[in-house]
């Protein structure tokens, strides 16, 4: 194991909705990604009173890891994936937070590679890309492609963000910038990721990029439904009016 760099501490944050299948892995590939890279962390569950008992399992990692490494900091019920983000980075006790699935498709090994994209130039934010270099999708049918390509499209045309993956939500933040963000941002939806990254351009904040692949999930289903589209399009109408 390699030794502990500088007081910096990692905060994951891992937001859940019936992941009971997927959550001993993410968490096992995690902490054997820091060790190995010999960071500091903390691995944040914020389960929304998933049927199908994620809290129950996500209680047994507990148990294994430790309370310091694994964190609970459930909600009663669905509220959505912005604000699970919210409630878990109040709760953060890292100088860095890192935000991804827990289903998966976000593969943990890529976290030294954003680590050290952070130090190369102290950047504010480092967000994963599935559409830069060797970053990729896998597993996705047309329909799906077509609808994260487009969402990227337009908001490309329209918000010149400055960053080629906007929707994606593998990406690492110095706390105080995604309080600062959270703070000036009004979407609490999916188009919260995008809203994000337009908002840190704006405020100046520096971007650096990680190729990612991003893989399909083999458990459960994706909660991404055509509400969330429409809610997309909408939110990205109210950015390009506002900014
Ligand atoms: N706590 C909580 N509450 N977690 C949630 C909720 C919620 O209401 N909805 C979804 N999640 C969790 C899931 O359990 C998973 O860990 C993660 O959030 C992503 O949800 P998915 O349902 O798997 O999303 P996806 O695969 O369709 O969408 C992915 O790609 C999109 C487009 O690139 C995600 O990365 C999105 O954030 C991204 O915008
Ligand atoms: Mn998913």
């Amino acid at each position: 194991m390699a030794s502990k760099k500088g007081s910096d501490k990692y905060s994951v944050l891992l937001p859940t909705y019936n992941e009971r299948d997927n959550l001993p892995l993410i968490v096992w590939l995690l902490v054997r990604a820091f060790q190995e890279s010999g960071h500091d962390f903390e691995i944040i569950v914020i389960d929304d009173g998933s049927p199908d008992g994620t809290l129950e399992v996500a209680q047994q990692l507990e148990k294994i890891y430790g309370k310091d490494k694994i964190v609970l900091r459930p909600r009663a019920k669905k509220l959505g994936l912005g604000t699970a983000y919210i409630h878990g980075m109040k709760h953060a006790t890292g100088n860095y937070i890192i935000i991804m699935d827990a289903d998966l498709s976000h593969h943990p090994k890529f976290i030294p590679e954003f680590i050290s994209k952070q130090q190369e130039k102290n950047y504010d934010v480092v967000s994963g890309t599935r559409y830069r270099g060797s970053g990729g999708v896998y597993g996705w049918d047309l329909k799906r492609k077509l609808i994260s390509r487009g969402a990227n499209y337009l908001t490309q045309v329209l918000l010149r963000p400055g960053a080629s993956d906007l929707t994606g939500s593998f990406r690492l933040y110095k706390k105080a910038v995604l309080e600062k963000l959270v703070e000036s941002c009004v979407s609490k939806g999916y188009v919260f990721q995008m809203e994000m990254i337009v908002r840190a351009r704006q405020l100046g904040f520096t971007i650096g990029e990680v190729p990612i692949t991003f893989v399909d999930r083999v458990y459960g289903e994706s909660k991404l439904g055509g509400n969330e589209v429409i809610s997309f399009a909408k939110g990205l109408l109210y950015l390009f009016a506002t900014t």
